[in-house]
């Protein structure tokens, strides 16, 4: 969601914040503003891109101190007054946050009975103000960031510039992303690596409850109990973390094209040598439990649904998968020895974060399958299997999806030795290579046939369903066409009743299982009017289906021909002239709940 930038001692400062605060847009944002300090603090924000940030700020400044923010709006409506950094009362404090404060109310209330005034609806200025208050009494830093950690609720990632304070950049962080960037001469911070990878390889993952400050050449973090701690620094590689559109006009077709190299290198990373290449501990614990609960958000949750179904095939382990926000309110384990996989691209989602919490409370191993190494959930999982699914920028996941597919299969094969997935699962690149240079065009000319529609709804059973699932949300999130995705045995139970004349229903007809019963499923939409678009695999399909792939395993649907449901949204979105990598309201990590 929110994103911030900070450096203390950098040539030039300008640069760095401006692109910092490009990099970091794909988190999703509504407004962008900077903050540094000459004689006093200078703010600089506005609602819009950071690249509004060029227009506004002076061409040239000289400052040692900087930071910089994109906001994704929670507490206030988007607007400049709303958007940060923002001010303490008396000026001499200004600070940057990602997270929600729960307590912000309360705290607002007390700080009004302080005399305070406030500017916007912001929780961040009540976390200013509550700063500045601390300040003035212990005129102490770092006595001011502790008192506030003990009165902030929620979560928060804070960059802090302090007038007093011209050579030291401040943090805290709990719940949020912030890490260090450590240089010679100069130090950063940033939500994530992205912003600093052209300034240095070496980075440090700030834990929840750190605090402390950064200058030009000293790095000092705090930890819960108040003591000094050296947090150990990871080295990544620019190309693993900067984002590069490679000739591609946009992030996601760029994505969507490198599935089939994804799943390659899934492949070649766990089954190396013709042997899986799984912890062996992990593999024990799972296959000690006596149910697989799966929880995730979104795409991952409908990777998750795949990855139990396949799981439960092939091992015969019973699986539940759950919608993290949901199971989070109501967080019944479904067996004595459970084993909790949690699937997160981002490996931030505050849902996740929040289960993860009780998970552990419970005592529950847990497995992160995340595409970010050291991830907020990733430290605290047992067990963290990563997706090298490479950087995904587009806000719609798709090549993550692949992945996690992918993972998930190579997992249930590893479970059970079983050399056959692999096998499947290679099979599967031929398809959608043959998807990227046959069907582009077939999919593309349905884009522009089904565009204009206020509704599209998708059918599938089994895996076909789960694709339908993805496919549906992947339409309605980047072209906002209502659209629904329903098991095919669940049509005469209501949905029915929306079919009419004209309506795109598209349906996946690539499982032997349920094949039959859903070509009846087309009778009946058929006939009351819906025009039909039928994906089926060549040994099921029939004269007329839309496109025809070449068979594969048909539990791979997720990993085969995930790409035609992304190409689908994809075109569509272009063709009706949306930003495509940046759908409207969304965000790439949800970091608040
Ligand atoms: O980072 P995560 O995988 O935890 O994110 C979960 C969802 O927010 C995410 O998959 C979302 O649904 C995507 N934007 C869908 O394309």
């Amino acid at each position: 969601m929110c994103g911030i930038v900070g450096a203390v001692g950098i040539n030039n400062p300008r640069e760095y914040a401006i692109n910092g605060l490009k990099m970091l847009e794909y988190r999703g944002y509504d407004s962008a503003g900077i903050g540094f300090l000459t004689d006093k603090i200078n703010i600089f924000k506005d609602i819009g891109s950071p690249s509004r940030l060029d227009e506004i700020l002076p061409t040239t400044f000289n400052t040692e101190l900087i930071i910089g923010h994109t906001r994704w709006a929670t507490h206030g409506t988007p607007s400049k007054i709303n958007s940060h950094p923002h001010l303490s009362c008396n000026r001499k404090i200004t600070l940057v946050h990602n997270g929600v404060i729960d307590n912000a109310n309360e705290l607002r209330t007390f700080l009004l009975s302080q005399g305070y005034t406030f500017y916007s609806d912001t929780d961040t200025e009540v976390v200013v103000n509550l700063l500045e208050y601390f300040y003035l009494s212990s005129k102490d830093m770092h006595t001011s960031l502790k008192l506030l950690e003990d009165q902030l609720e929620g979560s928060y990632a804070l960059a802090i510039i302090n007038e007093d304070y011209p050579d030291s950049l401040f943090m805290l962080k709990k719940g949020s992303p912030l890490m260090i960037g450590k240089g010679k001469g100069f130090n950063l911070i940033a939500s994530d690596a992205s912003p600093m990878a052209k300034y240095t390889n070496e980075f440090i993952d700030l834990e929840d409850y750190d605090f402390g400050y950064i200058s030009k050449n000293e790095i000092r973090i705090f930890d819960k109990n108040n003591n000094l701690v050296n947090r150990k620094s990871i080295i990544k590689d620019a190309e693993s973390i900067t984002h590069d559109l490679k000739g591609y006009p946009h992030y996601m077709l760029k994505e969507i094209e490198e599935i089939d190299e994804v799943v390659k290198r899934t492949i070649s990373i766990y089954h190396e040598d013709n042997e899986y290449q799984f912890d062996n501990k992990l593999l024990k614990e799972l296959k000690e439990a006596d149910h697989v609960m799966f929880l995730g958000c979104g795409t991952s949750y409908h990777a998750s649904l795949v990855g139990g179904r396949i799981l439960e095939n092939c091992n015969n382990i019973p699986t539940t998968e759950y919608i993290a926000s949901e199971w989070a309110y109501h967080p019944v384990m479904p067996s004595k020895k459970p084993f909790a996989i949690l699937i997160s691209q981002s490996g931030e989602t505050a849902d996740l974060i929040h289960c993860l919490k009780i998970i552990k409370e419970k005592n529950v191993p847990t497995l992160l399958i995340t595409n970010t190494a050291g991830s907020t959930l990733s430290r605290g999982c047992t067990y963290t299997v990563l997706l090298h699914a490479g950087v995904e920028v587009s806000v719609a996941s798709t090549k993550a999806y692949a992945a996690q597919v992918a993972l998930l299969a190579l997992l249930s094969g590893a479970l059970n030795k079983n050399d056959k997935m692999v096998i499947d699962l290679k099979a599967t690149i031929d398809v959608i290579n043959s998807i990227k240079n046959n069907l582009k065009k077939h999919i593309e000319k349905i884009a522009e046939e089904i565009k204009d529609n206020e509704h599209v709804f998708f059918l599938g059973r089994s895996f076909d369903y789960f694709l339908s699932l993805e496919a549906s949300l992947k339409l309605k999130e980047i072209s906002y066409i209502h659209s629904e995705a329903y098991p095919g045995g669940e049509l005469k139970h209501g949905p029915i009743a929306l079919i009419s004349e004209g309506l795109p229903v598209i349906i996946f007809i690539t499982d032997p299982n349920t094949a039959n019963s859903m070509r009846s499923n087309v009778e009946e939409v058929k006939s009351r009017g819906a025009k039909v678009y039928i994906v089926s695999t060549k040994s099921l399909s029939k004269k007329g289906d839309a496109l025809v792939v070449d068979d594969y395993a048909y539990f791979l649907s997720g990993v085969a021909i995930s790409s035609i449901a992304f190409y689908l949204a994809y075109y569509v979105s272009l063709k009706k002239g949306y930003n495509v990598d940046k759908p409207r309201n969304l965000a790439k990590s949800v970091t608040v709940e």
